[in-house]
C-alpha cells in the first residue's frame, strides 16, 4: 500500500482509529501502520471486545501513541482525554465496525469510550462495517446503516468473500487499500486523483546523426510539465518521462530523463503496468538515422548533397495502446492540416480514450509557446473545442477530463 512518493501524505493530519470487537481487528493493525508510516498522528481507541482480538500494546507500538480503552480508567484519562482526542481529530475511522456498534451509534447509545468519543465528534466519521453475512443483511442492521448515512456518517460497505464463520458472502471487511481510498476522498476532497499513478511524457526526442548533430523538434516540454503540476495538485503520483528541455522539471514527480525515442519507449514500457493512466504530450521523432556516425561527419567539397537514411521509430503510444488493460490513455495530436480527421485516426489507431488535438501552425500556440488552443476528441465521438488559453489552463482542462474517465463519471 505504501509508496515512496506519498510518504508525507498525512503529515499534520490527526486520525482517530476506533476498533470494535470483530475478527477483522487484525486488519486494522495494517491500516494504523500505513497511516503512521505516511506521517499521520494516529490515536487508537478500542472497545473492550476489540481488546479480545488484538492487544492495545500492538496498536500502541504501531501508532507510537497511547491507546485508550476504558472510559472510567482515570490513569488513562490523565494521559489521553477522549474528548480532547476528538476535538483535534481531522477524521475518525471505525475499523472494523460490528453490527452491535453500528446499532449503538444509530440509536444514540454512548456507554463506552469509543461510542462517547464519536458522539462528541465534529470531524467526519468513516465506518468500515464487517460482520457475518446474515447479520449484515438483517433489516435492522440495514436500517441502522441507512440511518447513519442520513446523519452524514460515511459507510464503507463490506466486501463479498470468505468469512470467519466459514460461510461466503457479503460481510468481510473491505480491503485496506479501499478503506484508505475512501478515507482520502473525505480527507482531501480536492485530491481527486489521490492513489492514482499517471505516466506523463513531455519534450521532444533527439535522434543523433553524429556526436554533434541530431534530428529533433521544437517541443519545449511546457505542455507536459504543466500537466504534471496539475496532476500533483489533484493528488496523483506522477512518473514523468521527459526528453531534453530547458524548462525546470516539476518537483515531487518521479523523473526519468531520456534523449531518444527508443529510450522513451523503454522507459514507458518499464512503468506501464504500474500506472492507471498515460498522458503522452511528448513530441516523439517518428524516424531516427539508421546509422549514427561515431565521429563528426565532415563535409566534402565534391558533394553538394548529403543523404541520411532514416528508419522508423516505434510508435510508443500505439504499442502501449496494444498492452492497455485498466489504463486510461490520453494522447496528443500535433497537426498542421486536417486537424480533426488526423486526430480521429490517431485516437482509433492508438486505442486511446481521448486525444488532445492542437493545430501547431499558429505562432503563439503549440510548440514552445506559453499558450495553446486545443480540441479534445473522446473515444465516444464527443468533440470539444476549447478557446485559446495558457498551457496551465489547458492542463487543468485535460486533468479534469482524466478525473471523469478514471472515476467513470
Ligand atoms: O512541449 P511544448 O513546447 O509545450 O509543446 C507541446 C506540444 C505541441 C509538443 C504538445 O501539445 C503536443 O502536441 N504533443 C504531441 C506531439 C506529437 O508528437 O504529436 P503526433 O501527432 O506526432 O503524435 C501523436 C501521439 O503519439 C502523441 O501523443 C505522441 O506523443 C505519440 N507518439 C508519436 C510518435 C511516436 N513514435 N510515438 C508516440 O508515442
Amino acid at each position: 500500500m505504501a509508496s515512496n512518493m506519498d510518504k508525507k501524505k498525512y503529515v499534520g493530519v490527526n486520525v482517530v482509529v476506533g476498533l470494535t470487537g470483530g475478527i477483522a481487528c487484525y486488519k486494522a493493525v495494517e491500516i494504523v501502520s500505513y497511516l503512521t508510516q505516511m506521517g499521520a498522528n494516529v490515536n487508537v481507541a478500542m472497545t473492550s471486545a476489540a481488546c479480545e482480538f488484538v492487544t492495545p500494546l500492538t496498536l500502541q507500538s504501531i501508532s507510537n501513541n497511547p491507546v485508550v480503552t476504558d472510559l472510567f480508567d482515570t490513569a488513562q484519562q490523565g494521559n489521553v482525554k477522549h474528548i480532547a482526542l476528538v476535538e483535534k481529530a481531522d477524521i475518525i475511522l471505525i475499523v472494523p465496525a460490528t453490527a452491535n456498534f453500528i446499532g449503538k451509534l444509530a440509536t444514540g447509545i454512548a456507554d463506552d469510550l469509543l461510542s462517547t468519543t464519536i458522539m462528541a465528534a465534529k470531524a467526519p466519521v468513516l465506518i468500515a462495517a464487517a460482520m457475518n453475512v446474515n447479520m449484515y443483511s438483517n433489516r435492522i442492521v440495514q436500517e441502522n446503516i441507512n440511518k447513519l448515512k442520513n446523519y452524514g456518517y460515511y459507510i464503507i460497505e463490506p466486501d463479498v468473500g470468505y468469512l470467519a464463520c466459514g460461510t461466503v458472502g457479503r460481510g468481510r471487511l473491505a480491503e485496506a487499500s479501499k478503506i484508505i481510498e475512501e478515507l482520502d476522498k473525505v480527507l482531501f476532497p480536492n485530491k481527486k486523483l489521490s492513489g492514482v499513478k499517471v505516466l506523463v511524457t513531455a519534450g521532444g526526442t533527439q535522434e543523433p546523426i553524429d556526436p554533434v548533430r541530431y534530428i529533433s523538434n521544437h517541443s519545449s516540454g511546457k505542455m507536459g510539465y504543466a500537466i504534471c503540476e496539475e496532476l500533483k495538485n489533484k493528488g496523483a503520483e506522477v512518473i514523468l518521462v521527459t526528453g531534453p528541455t530547458k524548462v525546470t522539471p516539476p518537483v515531487g514527480v518521479q523523473l526519468i530523463k531520456v534523449t531518444t525515442a527508443l529510450e522513451m519507449y523503454d522507459a514507458c514500457l518499464s512503468v506501464f503496468q504500474e500506472v492507471d493512466a498515460v498522458i503522452k504530450a511528448a513530441a516523439v521523432a517518428d524516424f531516427r538515422p539508421k546509422i549514427t556516425a561515431q565521429n563528426k561527419i565532415k563535409k566534402k567539397d565534391e558533394e553538394n548533397n548529403f543523404f541520411i537514411e532514416l528508419e522508423k521509430n516505434p510508435d510508443i503510444l500505439a504499442e502501449l495502446g496494444k498492452l492497455k488493460e485498466k489504463q486510461v490513455m490520453i494522447g496528443f495530436a500535433a497537426e498542421t492540416e486536417a486537424l480533426l480527421e488526423n486526430a480521429e485516426q490517431k485516437l482509433a489507431k492508438k486505442n486511446l480514450d481521448m486525444i488532445v488535438a492542437n493545430d501547431v501552425t499558429g505562432r503563439d500556440v503549440g510548440f514552445n509557446a506559453d499558450n495553446n488552443q486545443v480540441t479534445i476528441l473522446w473515444r465516444n465521438g464527443k468533440i470539444e473545442s476549447l478557446p485559446l488559453m495558457t498551457k496551465k489552463d489547458v492542463a487543468h482542462e485535460i486533468v479534469a477530463r482524466l478525473i471523469k474517465l478514471i472515476h467513470k463519471e
